[in-house]
């Protein structure tokens, strides 16, 4: 294990497939962890990047499996934020210096929506410049859409690929999802000169240690700047998470997978940006901590005002539904602190395998 975890150090894209399984399924925890978290901080040091999540919407067009704002939910009270809500949530952000927001929502394909999302994309450039870099996570869209939004200030785009086998995708999702629109949206992304991130769920009913080797092989491949995953959390209101039951070992599992999953993902591809999701957290109170110890080095703390938190609920014990942004704030800057990392503050902390590609075009 020693041999293949100095082989990975080497460089990035060492491990084949099979090593990559054997890494995921049998390495030593403590080893493991201690090699990519090394990794990390060889590449942004003892820093913690931070992006404000602001959830500006839970209206959904989609019906995935496993997710519990699906269109097929009735239970959840749908909301949209007004136009000056999401201002006040972007201006807040940048005040306090988390130099970067996510514009997160259900997706909804419209011009209507495109136009919304254009013009709050100028109004926030207007007041943050190019200072504060700019995420949008909005699902699916045209290329013409894509290209609106990023001439109107957008600089990253998060698109989970959710699994990267066409097979498994299809079982997570209705028949008139599609796998290939998915995989053609993040190339057009990468093409039209996004920093382009994707992510898949860790610990799904049916996955196999063979699925996530290649979902990391897929981040790789696809040339991803940025990845977002985490542990599955069964939702009751869901096809996929009716019955199961969320044990403690149940929840000690997908954690530990899910921190292997990165630590794997730090020492296969090197200088990407990594998050340490909410859903780690969801299983354990230090879960995001634990993340980045395990070599992650983005966190998405959530900007959302207070009264729309409770009805973004993709997974239950979604965590700070019930605290305020400030309070949130305060409360992991503590957290960051207590495992002797520093946040970040003010900087748009763009990915050094963004960087990378810039100057090697
Ligand atoms: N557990 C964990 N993550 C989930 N997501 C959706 N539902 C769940 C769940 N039950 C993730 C998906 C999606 C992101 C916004 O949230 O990966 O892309
Ligand atoms: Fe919609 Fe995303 Fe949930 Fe799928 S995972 S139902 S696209 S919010
Ligand atoms: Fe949100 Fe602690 S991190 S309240």
């Amino acid at each position: 294990m020693n041999k293949l975890i100095a082989k990975a150090l080497a460089g990035p894209g060492r491990l084949a497939h099979d090593e990559l399984v054997a890494l995921l399924r049998d390495a030593p925890q403590e080893e493991l962890f201690a090699a990519a978290y090394e990794l990390k901080c060889r590449y942004v040091g003892r820093k913690v990047a931070l992006r404000g999540l602001i959830e500006w919407s839970n209206i959904c067009g989609k019906n995935c499996y496993y997710c519990g704002i699906r269109s097929g939910n009735p239970s959840v009270h749908r909301y949209r934020l007004s136009e000056d809500e999401v201002l006040e949530c972007a201006r807040w952000t940048c005040e306090q210096r988390y130099g970067s927001l996510v514009l997160q929502g259900g997706e909804v394909e419209s011009e209507e929506h495109t136009v919304f999302i254009e013009g709050l994309l100028r109004k926030i450039h207007a007041f943050a410049g190019e200072e504060l870099g700019v995420t949008l996570s909005l699902g699916e869209q045209s290329e013409e859409t894509y290209r609106r939004w990023l001439a109107a200030g957008a600089h990253r785009y998060l698109l989970r690929i959710e699994s990267s086998s066409p097979e498994f995708y299809a079982q997570l999702h209705p028949a008139s999802h599609s796998f290939n629109r998915r995989l053609e949206c993040l190339r057009t992304l990468k093409r039209l000169g996004y920093q382009m991130g994707s992510g898949v769920m860790i610990g799904l009913p049916g996955q196999t240690y063979d699925h996530l080797a290649g979902d990391l092989e897929f981040f790789r491949r696809e040339d991803c700047d940025m990845i977002g995953m985490g542990p599955y959390i069964p939702h009751a209101q869901t096809p996929l998470g009716k019955g199961i039951e969320l044990t403690p070992q149940y929840k000690a599992r997908q954690l530990e997978l899910g921190l292997r999953m990165i630590a794997v993902c730090r020492l296969y591809l090197h200088n990407v940006n990594i998050a340490s999701t909410t859903a780690l957290q969801a299983l354990r109170e230090d879960g995001r901590e634990l993340g980045f110890l395990a070599g992650a080095n983005v966190a998405m703390p959530n900007v959302t005002g207070q009264k729309y938190r409770p009805d973004y609920e993709l997974y239950p014990n979604k965590p700070c539904t019930a605290e305020s942004a400030a309070l949130c704030c305060a409360c992991f800057d503590s957290r960051v602190k207590a495992i002797g990392e520093e946040i970040a503050w003010g900087r748009r902390n763009d990915p050094p395998h963004f960087q990378a590609d810039a100057h090697n075009p």
